[in-house]
């Protein structure tokens, strides 16, 4: 089972007894509007927590996705990385926080430790993460954490009637610092 500690929050594992803080967000349209998924109903949290919860088993896993656990708060919100190539060594990242968390620096922190056990512990070359332009608070993780601006795709999604385009970004092993790990 995978925990991680940052500076301030604890990264681990998600288990059926999050639903209620899971669902907090997911089913919050202003957290989900530039997620491919979402808002959530009831059902769509529970399959979530199912798949997630069946991946933590999975031999080779691909999929970490981790609560985001705070000591005083609990689950504030959900991360991952999910390996993409095995043969190539590339995975890419996301986050997501419940809105009273924002701004607190909470995502620049759940990036740069999935950054590094990305690198340190699974040995990936190259991780990647993708959002929608509009989405400056994501990109500014993205930028805090040394990933940098491969790309802007145009109209690469069709989501809720709507073509949207998507910037991608990328850090490489080699660019990888250590202060990356004592996040
Ligand atoms: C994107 C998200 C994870 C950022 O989380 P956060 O903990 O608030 O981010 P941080 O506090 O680490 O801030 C990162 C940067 O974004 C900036 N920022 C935060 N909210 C912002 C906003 N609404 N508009 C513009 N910039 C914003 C911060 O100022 C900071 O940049 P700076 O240090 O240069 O000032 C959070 O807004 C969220 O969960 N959004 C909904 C889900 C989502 O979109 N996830 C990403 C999908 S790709």
């Amino acid at each position: 089972m995978v925990q991680l500690k940052t500076r301030r929050l604890l990264l681990r594992e998600f288990t059926p007894d999050d639903y209620e803080a899971a669902h907090a967000y997911a089913g919050d349209p202003e957290v989900t509007r530039y997620m491919e998924w979402g808002p959530n109903t009831p059902e769509d949290t529970r399959i979530f927590l199912t798949r997630a919860t069946e991946r933590q088993h999975e031999n080779p896993r691909l999929n970490y996705t981790l609560a985001i656990d705070h000591p005083d708060h609990g689950v504030i919100g959900g991360c991952g990385i999910y390996i993409t190539s095995t043969q190539n060594r590339n995975a890419s990242i996301g986050y997501c926080l419940n809105s009273h968390h924002w701004g607190k620096g909470y995502a620049t922190e759940v990036a740069g430790k999935l950054i590094a056990y990305g690198f340190e512990a699974l040995g990936m070359h190259r991780i990647t993460a993708t959002c929608d332009p509009r989405n400056t608070a994501s990109w500014r993780v993205m930028e805090h954490n040394n990933m940098k601006r491969e790309g802007h795709l145009r109209e690469d999604k069709q989501l809720r009637g709507e073509w949207r385009d998507s910037y991608i970004y990328s850090i490489l092993r080699h660019e990888y610092g250590p202060n990356g790990s004592d996040r």
